[in-house]
């Protein structure tokens, strides 16, 4: 073993352990410290035995252990104790060293630590990691931010561990300086809440508009699979169909109340600060809202009529419009997630490289799929481009889904399943590409009742007037 380690980890819980195992099997030395320093000595003598692994169990010890420019990564819970790791480390660090933060850390709080520990001479990177414990034991997908000049340090760790595509390519690139990396993150994390969301409406459907067993949704899952839907979730979905217990689908035994721990919601409240729509990804996170009062739901559903209607159609017809309405929709979701980071970029000087981002997302993280290829290739195509739905493939295939896509939700109101995803995409879709929206309706209202102005299409854009509505004085 080298007599001093290439990076160091804080923090031995499931994320931080793996990675270390990561690390080390790519050929990298490794120092490991913990808190509580009883688990630094079961991972030296259980997991990381015959490893180049080095425990330590003081973090000046740890310090001393690492080559310059020391690299120092915090798996520590996300929060109070980052900034409290961080202090203990000011002291003991040089110039020019490297504090990295791979938690589920806000982006506001990557950008303010970049800052403060740079005014100090340090080097900070606030990165998302994505994948879970599998994906940090196996490969993950990276997404670095924070000050640049310690990317090239770190470059050949993170990529040497990330996880690859298309032969090579890791799943890691730097994203930008400041807390970018851990916005990316924070994106990655909503539209997987939005793209869940869309699955579990179109197995809603197929299971109380079509009435279909979870044995054949398990087989159109597995279909769809096989095409440009093919992803992780959609792969899993077709899997946890598939699962019994005691020989009936395990999920029909599964309470219908789901949790979250928060990172859709913040995607959804920075939207609203950035003024970007992301209906899509805010509809998925009150969909967790509204599974999460069953109790209410279950009440209501016994004293609130709707409608109950029998289908009749063509079953596989309807299939394939779901298909369509699925992949539609699931083009809005990133369209719209896209035009988040776009604007985020705008206002935080961010520099985002958007097809890069894409391929961050193909491997290793939890909404890799075949069509992040396509996201690629749009902006590799033009990388100005406003919309994701203005790129000709994306524009073409809405197109061509289009009819299924609206027969899917115009079914779903007349038969009363809800599917706020699906109909908030195709509600998005339609407004985005109407030229004449319904705001001067609105706007002679502010005016009327606030004063607040309007703008004339019969003149100059930035000239204002008001008008006295009611005449009086
Ligand atoms: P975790 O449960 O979030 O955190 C546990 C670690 O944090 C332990 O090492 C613990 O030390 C340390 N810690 C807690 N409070 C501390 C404090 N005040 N000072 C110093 N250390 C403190 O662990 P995790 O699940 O491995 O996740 C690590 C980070 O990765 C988190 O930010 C998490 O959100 C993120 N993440 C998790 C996953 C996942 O699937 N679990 C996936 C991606 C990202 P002690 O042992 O001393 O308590
Ligand atoms: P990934 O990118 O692989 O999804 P992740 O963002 O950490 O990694 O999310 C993995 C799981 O850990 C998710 O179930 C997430 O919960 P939600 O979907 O409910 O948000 C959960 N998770 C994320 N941050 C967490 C935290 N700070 N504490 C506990 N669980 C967390």
């Amino acid at each position: 073993m080298k007599d001093k380690s290439d990076i160091g980890v804080i923090g031995l819980a499931v994320m931080g352990e793996n990675l270390i195992l990561n690390m080390a099997s790519k050929g990298f030395t490794v120092s490991a410290f913990n808190r509580s320093t009883e688990k630094v000595e079961r991972f030296v003598s259980s997991r990381a035995k015959d490893k180049t692994i080095k425990g330590c169990f003081s973090l000046e010890e740890f310090v001393n252990s690492l080559a310059s420019p020391r690299k120092v990564m915090l798996m520590v819970k996300a929060g109070q104790a980052v900034d409290a790791t961080i202090e203990q480390l000011i002291p003991l660090l040089d110039k020019g060293d490297i504090i990295i933060d791979g938690g589920n850390s806000q982006f506001e709080d990557s950008d303010r630590r970049t800052q403060y520990l740079s005014e100090k001479g340090l080097l900070y990177v606030g990165s998302g990691v994505s994948g879970g414990e599998e994906g940090a034991l196996l490969g993950p997908s990276i997404m670095p931010g924070g000050s640049p000049d310690a990317w090239p340090a770190i470059k050949p760790i993170f990529q040497g561990i990330s996880a690859k595509v298309n032969g090579d390519v890791p799943c890691c690139d730097w994203v930008g300086k400041g807390g970018a990396g851990h916005f990316v993150k924070m994106v990655h994390n909503g539209i997987e809440y939005g793209d869940m969301q869309l699955i579990c409406e179109a197995y809603l459907l197929m299971r109380d508009m079509l009435g279909m067993s979870t044995d054949e949704m398990q087989q159109v899952f597995a279909d769809w699979n096989q095409t440009e839907l093919g992803s992780y979730l959609i792969e899993i979905t077709a899997d946890i169909l598939a699962y019994k217990e005691d020989g009936q689908p395990l999920v029909e035994k599964i309470l219908d109340t789901a949790g979250q721990k928060g990172t859709g919601k913040w995607t959804g409240v920075t939207a609203l600060h950035l003024g970007t729509p992301l209906t899509l990804i805010g509809e998925a996170v009150f969909a967790r809202c509204l599974s999460a009062i069953k109790e209410e739901r279950v009440e209501a559903s016994s004293k609130i009529n709707g409608v109950t209607t029998v289908f009749n159609g063509d079953k596989a017809e309807f299939i394939a419009a779901l298909k369509d309405a699925l992949l539609a929709s699931k083009m809005v979701s990133y369209a719209q997630g896209f035009a988040l980071m776009k604007q985020a970029s705008e206002d935080y000087d961010w520099d985002l490289n958007y097809g890069a981002i894409a391929l961050m997302w193909r491997g290793g993280c939890i909404i890799r799929s075949v069509f992040l290829d396509d996201i690629k290739s749009a902006y590799d195509n033009n990388p100005e481009i406003k919309n994701l739905l203005m790129d000709d493939y994306f524009n073409k295939t809405v197109e061509a889904a289009q009819a299924g896509w609206r027969k899917v939700v115009a079914a779903a109101a007349l038969s009363g399943i809800s599917a706020p995803c699906l109909s908030s995409a195709l509600s998005y879709f339609d407004g985005y590409r109407t030229e004449n929206l319904p705001a001067n309706l609105l706007q002679a209202q502010r005016d009327y009742f606030g004063a607040h102005t309007y703008e004339r299409k019969d003149k100059a854009r930035g000239e204002f007037f008001h008008t006295n509505w009611t005449g009086r004085g």
